[in-house]
């Protein structure tokens, strides 16, 4: 056996996603989501809701590609889970009638994994790499020169006998999709002609999501009912999808199949997802911020042990969602909270008393100087 190859330096698998938190809120896919999402996706850009500035440019890159009949630049997908970065990919394949060709950084740990899937490419191919922020190192140096050059090197035997064989490639369109944007080394990011970022989605484009899906799946759907879906969306379609799919089910059971506001309501109360698209891990840890904590400064392993959880599972699963509406808020001393987070679960915040600093809490006038 081998033992001094590189193993232990090449990245292990990385930590565990937060994929399978199993959370009705969650914006990664489960295994229903996977079966389902293949008959819910959009199969052109006419179709693809929302997101009209990364349309709008991504037509024009695609457009002007097929006009010169060649292959379209290199495209990255930038966004949260859930917003289309996979679907758009499909897309880009779809607009310009190539085949697609899937894959994921996590699958490519080794140049040699990548050297397999590229030297097999068809001309115009759209390659699909997820998540390409998690590829190892020497793919990614080998990914530079097929991008740029259409050409890898193949190395051939090992040590000092190794010998470098170039490989011209057809000229291919490579789709990256990341989360993370930031974590690319910049050749990388430098070497796509065209970067998309995807931003959340609002609630009148999430409700368009939902009588698209609810038309695709054969549903009865009011319009209040679908906007009442979609304000607990989390501005993410697939979350959208999948809450519409618990509501159909509830539908089906409690009422007569018919998706109203009030059975949309019922529906999300059963499965404690609130009006603004809480869960309970989220509003547990807003409830201890406040009623424990008076509202924090408060350490988050502090809070994590109030709630019970993982100091990993609040600061990546519940407070990521809590920053982006307001309620909670990262600062230096550790967790405070927003006036919206008082508002929200209906509690008053505690009086300041004279002699405390001025926050922004505090109002003046009420303790009779
Ligand atoms: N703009 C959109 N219009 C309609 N449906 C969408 C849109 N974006 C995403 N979806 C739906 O949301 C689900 C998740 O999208 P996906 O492309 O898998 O997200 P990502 O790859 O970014 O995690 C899919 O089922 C898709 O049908
Ligand atoms: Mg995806």
């Amino acid at each position: 056996m081998n033992w001094d190859d590189d193993t232990d330096t090449a990245p292990g698998p990385a930590a565990a996603p937060l994929t399978a938190d199993g959370r009705i809120v969650g914006a990664s896919a489960d295994g229903e989501d996977q079966a389902v999402e293949a008959a819910l996706r959009p199969k052109s850009l006419g179709e693809f809701v929302g997101q009209e500035r990364v349309r709008e440019q991504l037509d024009l890159v695609l457009t002007a590609a097929r006009a010169r009949g060649a292959t379209a630049d290199h495209v990255l997908l930038s966004g949260a889970p859930g917003l289309g970065k996979t679907t758009l990919s499909m897309i880009i394949a779809a607009e310009m009638q190539a085949p697609i060709r899937i894959t994921s950084g996590p699958a490519i740990q080794h140049a040699g994994d990548l050297a397999a899937i590229l030297s097999s490419l068809h001309e115009g191919e759209v390659l699909f790499l997820d998540e390409i922020h998690r590829m190892s190192r020497p793919a990614e140096e080998m990914l530079y020169m097929a991008m740029e050059d259409f050409r890898v090197d193949v190395i051939v035997g090992k040590g000092p006998g190794a010998t470098a064989i170039p490989l011209e490639l057809p000229p291919f369109t490579l789709v990256g999709a990341t989360t993370r944007a930031g974590l690319l080394p910049p050749p990388l990011r430098d070497r796509f002609g065209f970067t998309a970022h995807m931003e959340f989605y609002d609630p009148a484009e999430l409700e368009r999501v939902i009588h698209r899906s609810a038309q695709l799946l054969d549903l009865e759907i009011e319009t209040a009912g679908a906007a009442e879906i979609a304000g607990r969306s989390r501005g993410t379609p697939r979350i959208a999808n999948r809450l519409l799919r618990r509501v159909r089910d509830y539908a089906q059971v409690k009422a007569d199949g018919v998706i109203t506001r009030e059975v949309a309501g019922a529906a999300l109360r059963v499965y404690e997802v609130d009006d603004r698209g809480l869960d309970r891990l989220d509003r547990a840890v807003l409830q201890a911020l406040l009623k424990l904590f008076g509202g924090g400064p408060v350490g988050l392993s502090t809070l994590a042990v109030a709630v019970g959880e993982e100091r990993e599972t609040v600061e990546e699963v519940a407070e990521p969602f809590l920053v982006r509406e307001g309620l909670l808020a990262r600062t230096p001393r550790g967790r405070v909270a927003t006036p919206a987070a008082w508002a929200h679960l209906g509690l008053t915040p505690p009086q300041q008393t004279p002699g405390q600093a001025p926050g922004q809490l505090g109002r003046p006038g009420l303790f009779g100087v």
